[in-house]
């Protein structure tokens, strides 16, 4: 039996399935863990269950020297130094696939809720100033034949596109790790071009030091006017201070975040605009969805505890 730190209950049945083989120890909900919390929190566990907040720095290997597997809830991994969880011999792992069609549908919630002024439509009526239809009443922007840029085309970037089509749209899309698409359906164009032609810009690229700040001043610059800017994936990929500018310029004419450059703090400039819709980081948020993480997350725990490969490996230390 092997001892496994969780840093938050997990929904579903999960972590009682793996209470049935190893000593499970879960921390009460609450704020993210530092890296120096979390060590003291991980003490002499062989496996970390952790969230994507949690920061599973360098410092952690070292303190907690009989760690051998950390499963992220999360399918971004950009909060675990995968470089030193190689070098201490540690497995990092995922959740991959469980999260995709729950992110891509919370997309188009978003990119429908901004071009349909769906947030602003609701404000009005409960504020009591709906007081007759208007044939000019807050006029949204069509998507059918319109342009939708998809920026990294993994999983929930094809889920996104094939919505996409569904909808009338065109996607083309520019992968930052240079991946082309599975099935060459879609046009791959270099980021510049994709930006200039992109009605509605969607991004689903991991945070790597080279996506930070993907969507720079600069680059907003090069969006058509009117164009959108939806963000599921992770804030930093955004200079929120640039987009808030972008927005108070006119370039843009809104902005659906699920995420934020410095989360859970969000740019006051974006909370002061109607044309912006913001959900507190709620992209894989389904009972269905955070069953199946719970699930994966454990499974991948079980496997390195007992030797096997585990099913979604980040980090395989034997490599
Ligand atoms: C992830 O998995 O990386 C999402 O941001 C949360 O589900």
């Amino acid at each position: 039996m092997s001892e496994v730190a969780v840093t938050a209950p997990l929904p579903g049945d999960a972590l009682e399935r793996l209470a049935r083989f190893h000593t499970v120890r879960v921390r009460e909900a609450g704020p993210p863990l530092s890296a120096t919390q979390l060590a003291a929190f991980v003490g002499n566990a062989e496996a970390l269950i952790c969230l994507l907040a949690d920061r599973v720095e360098a410092l952690v290997f070292a303190r907690c020297p009989r760690l051998e597997v950390v499963a992220n809830y999360a399918v971004g991994v950009n909060n675990v130094d995968l470089a030193a969880a190689r070098a201490a011999g540690v497995w990092v792992t995922n959740t991959p696939d469980v999260l995709t069609e729950a992110t891509a549908d919370l997309t188009w919630a978003l990119i429908l809720a901004v071009t349909r002024r769906v947030v602003e439509g609701d404000a009005l009526v409960r504020a009591g100033r709906f007081k007759c239809w208007g044939p000019d009443l807050m006029l949204g922007a069509g998507l059918q034949g319109k342009t939708l840029g998809i920026v990294g085309l993994g999983r929930i970037g094809s889920a996104v596109a094939h919505r996409g089509e569904a909808f009338g749209m065109r996607p083309l899309f520019t992968d930052p790790r240079g991946a082309a698409a599975a099935d060459g359906r879609w046009p791959a164009l270099p980021l510049d071009v994709l930006l200039a032609q992109s009605d509605v810009l969607t991004l689903h690229c991991p945070l790597t030091p080279d996506t930070r700040h993907l969507l720079s001043a600069e680059r907003l610059r090069l969006l058509p006017r009117g164009a959108v800017l939806i963000n599921t994936s992770r804030g930093e990929v955004v200079d929120e201070a640039a987009l808030v500018e972008a927005l108070e310029a006119g370039t843009l004419a809104g902005a659906g975040l699920d995420v934020y450059e410095r989360e859970p703090a969000v740019h006051a400039g974006l909370l002061a605009r109607p044309d912006v819709v913001l959900l507190p980081h709620l992209g894989s948020a389904t009972r269905e969805t955070r069953a199946a993480m719970a699930d994966l997350a454990v499974d991948n725990v079980l496997a390195v505890l007992d030797t096997r490969t585990p099913p979604t490996p980040v980090v395989d230390p034997r490599k």
